[in-house]
């Protein structure tokens, strides 16, 4: 059978492109290798594509609609829950409003399986416990926040604005011997970032509750600051320039277009879809 050799961590986002593009055989497992995972397909695509022999799935593990997993919560996009059946699956729920709010979280109506919203999820060798009604969470976004940790050089200052339950910042912590500042205004968000930093535990990164603008007013230069807001991340722009140390960087996440930001980004990267013809970006810049 044709098979479609991916690296593991572009696996998520290389299972939803197969399936929106109906290239991704059905009935079949998709085989481990280590660090590459091989997808069976129906046609030949761009990739490196391979000759392999795929397992075919047992009844109860199929399903075929689309999902994010979180931790052991399966988040669909219809009403099915036949995705229940898998072992790593404990709960099913489906999004019932767009992320929202100063907090960028969203409401979810529970389906099936237990009803518990807090779990753990793991990524790139870290843990991340977390509420996902209570705090903004995109399992999407871990290639993203992989291609940022390998920039940062051991010795950097560096500042998350916008840390959520911190994924950028614990992974950069854990991989590098740099010192990370880490702010949020929401008090669940903060919570769960504390308690990260405990199980992963990381002593280098510095967690902070409230208003990046206030709390950065504190704290001396960074030579990287990382503004994941994607939504208005341009209205702290200038804060962030004021706490750049010279020859330092910052990555910004925007939905905007490139020209509002009237400073000419040293790289620009899409990240991911925002809305069916909108893109998050990111652009890097050295002030
Ligand atoms: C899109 S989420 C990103 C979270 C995290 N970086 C991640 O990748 O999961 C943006 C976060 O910014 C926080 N936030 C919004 N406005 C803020 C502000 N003025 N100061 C600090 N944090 C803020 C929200 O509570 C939310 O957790």
């Amino acid at each position: 059978m044709l098979g479609l050799k991916v690296r593991k961590e572009e696996g998520e986002k290389t299972r939803k492109f197969l399936l929106e593009n109906e290239v991704l055989a059905k009935g079949y497992k998709i085989k481990n290798l280590g660090e590459y995972l091989v997808f069976p397909i129906v046609k030949k695509i761009g990739g490196e594509i391979v000759e392999i022999e795929f397992e075919r799935l047992k009844e109860k593990e199929k399903f075929e609609g689309t999902f994010d997993l979180i931790g052991d919560i399966a988040i669909v996009e219809d009403s099915d829950t036949s995705i229940l059946r898998r072992k790593n699956v404990k709960s099913v729920y489906k999004k019932e409003t767009k992320v929202e709010g100063i907090y960028r979280t969203r409401k979810y109506v529970y389906l099936a399986g237990e009803k518990n919203t807090e779990t753990i999820h793991k990524e790139y060798g870290c843990r991340y416990m977390l509420d996902i009604e209570k705090v903004y969470f995109n399992p999407r976004l871990a290639t993203e926040r992989h291609r940022i940790a390998e920039k940062v050089n051991n010795g950097e200052r560096v500042l998350d604005m916008f840390a959520g339950v911190g994924p950028f910042s614990i992974l950069i912590a854990k991989k590098r011997d740099v010192e990370v500042h880490s702010i949020d205004i929401n008090p669940d968000a903060f919570y769960y970032l504390k308690k990260n930093i405990e199980i992963n535990k990381v002593k280098n990164v510095f967690p902070y509750l409230g208003d990046c603008r206030d709390i950065v007013k504190k704290l001396s230069d960074f030579d990287r600051i990382i503004m994941n807001l994607p939504k208005n991340s341009l209205e702290f722009l200038d804060t962030a320039l004021n706490k750049t140390k010279k020859g330092g960087i910052i990555h910004l996440y925007s939905i905007r277009p490139e020209k509002e930001i009237k400073l000419t980004p040293e790289y620009t990267q899409q990240v991911k879809s925002y809305s069916p013809r909108t893109f998050v970006w990111r652009y890097d810049i050295r002030p």
